[in-house]
């Protein structure tokens, strides 16, 4: 069943003023995450935050979100840790491997320093090199997975890239990536920032050892709520950076010795309390798209994805880059206007789109709230640029 667009736009209000056209950056809170989160609020208000069955209400929650992220992802319950955001289970991802001095770690030049800079900090401490594969902005996901593979060394222990860029929205390919990687003995670590609710994702299918995601673009949960995906085979030898009580198997499996079991599943690289009305806004989030349907999500992302495109492609002195292999950003450029200025000026007029830099570049992010309206709107904010030249 196709989606009633007008209730949906009512339950991510925001929707309703703006073309809200930047899920990439924060997409918009959805009604039943920020009831989600003001019940939590005033519970633990008049309530408290303990008191008999509260701490067990936190726990199914926090389990309940740890199975609807498992379910977004094709992975297990026990595969997934909750965590902040995409940056902290990129963190986990690399300083989880046991490097030698001469390891090496491959990436490429469209990374977001969520996923690049703990790469370019660890290598540092551990004296691995890194491996910036040169993409170009228009390079499609074929061109750019074969130019990652080519990268791949025996010494290769990571591979640590985007399954859609940030910047040219390019959709990569990652099953050859893995196949590779996994011959010479290395992993492939995933930032799933912008794919995380935009296509779907089978991390089984994708072969991929760790999958890094937010919940506050796509997902349009709150801030401060991601998830990691840690393939059940490398939940024990994934190196700790972080610890603490759910790292054990059980919280008396330590001892004064310097004993202790490790869990035994993904949990264990949760640390210690977190801010639990944002876990039942981002669940709320969660449970909504599920009704929605996923499969559906996807469909009218892809739909709404290429009529942008070609809308954007026919306006004179626009310059689409996105290469054809996307999901649901696409970048472009307007001939002689800098992308800073136009993203302001779109601002101002209700266009909700974003600029990023090195290249400069416009990028728009189409979703599944959105519709042709939002897209002629864009259209016709970039005319009224044009014409201010
Ligand atoms: C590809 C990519 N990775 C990482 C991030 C950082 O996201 P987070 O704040 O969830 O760590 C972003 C944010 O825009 C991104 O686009």
């Amino acid at each position: 069943m196709p989606l009633d667009i007008t209730a949906v736009r009512r339950d991510a209000p925001a929707t309703l003023t703006n073309a809200y056209l930047n899920a990439g950056t924060n997409g918009p809170l959805s009604r039943y995450a920020a009831e989600a989160i003001a019940g939590a609020n005033e519970s633990q208000l008049s309530e408290g935050r303990i008191g008999p069955g509260i701490y067990e209400r936190s726990l199914a929650i926090s389990t309940e979100l740890r199975s609807a992220f498992a379910r977004l992802l094709g992975g297990g319950d026990d595969e997934i840790a909750l965590t902040h955001h995409t940056t902290d289970g990129m963190n986990i991802a690399v300083w989880g491997q046991k490097y030698q001095p001469g390891d090496e770690i491959v990436t490429t030049s469209l990374e977001h320093p969520g996923g690049l800079v703990p790469v370019l900090v660890a290598a540092k401490r551990f004296g691995v090199t890194v491996r910036v594969v040169p993409v170009e902005i228009t390079d499609d996901g074929p061109t750019t997975a074969a130019k990652v593979i080519a990268a791949i060394t025996p010494r290769t222990r990571l591979v640590a890239v985007s399954h859609v860029s940030w910047k040219s929205g390019v959709l990569l390919p990652l099953t050859e990536i893995a196949e590779r990687v996994h011959a010479v003995g290395g992993l492939l670590a995933v930032d799933g920032a912008q794919s995380a609710g935009a296509i779907a994702i089978d991390v089984r299918a994708l072969d991929v050892d760790y999958y890094a995601i937010p919940g506050q673009k796509w997902l349009c949960g709150p801030d401060g709520v991601g998830a990691l995906y840690v393939r059940r085979e490398r939940i024990l030898d994934t190196q700790q950076t972080f610890a603490g009580g759910p790292a054990l198997r059980d919280g008396n499996a330590w001892d004064m010795a310097g004993n202790y079991l490790p869990g035994t599943t993904a949990r264990r690289f949760e640390v210690a309390t977190v801010y639990k009305p944002a876990l039942a806004g981002m669940l709320a989030s969660l449970h909504w798209l599920e009704g929605l349907g996923y499969a559906v999500i996807y469909e009218r992302i892809q739909a709404l994805t290429a009529h942008c495109r070609e809308t954007l492609a026919a306006i004179p002195g626009v310059t689409v880059y996105t290469p054809a292999t996307q999901a649901g950003l696409t970048s472009f450029n307007i001939e002689g206007v800098e992308p800073v200025q136009a993203s302001a000026r779109l601002g101002e007029m209700g266009v909700l789109i974003r600029s990023v830099s090195n290249p400069d570049l416009l990028r728009a992010s189409t979703s599944f709230y959105n519709d042709e309206s939002d897209i002629e709107r864009l259209q016709r904010g970039i005319e009224v640029v044009i014409g201010e030249q």
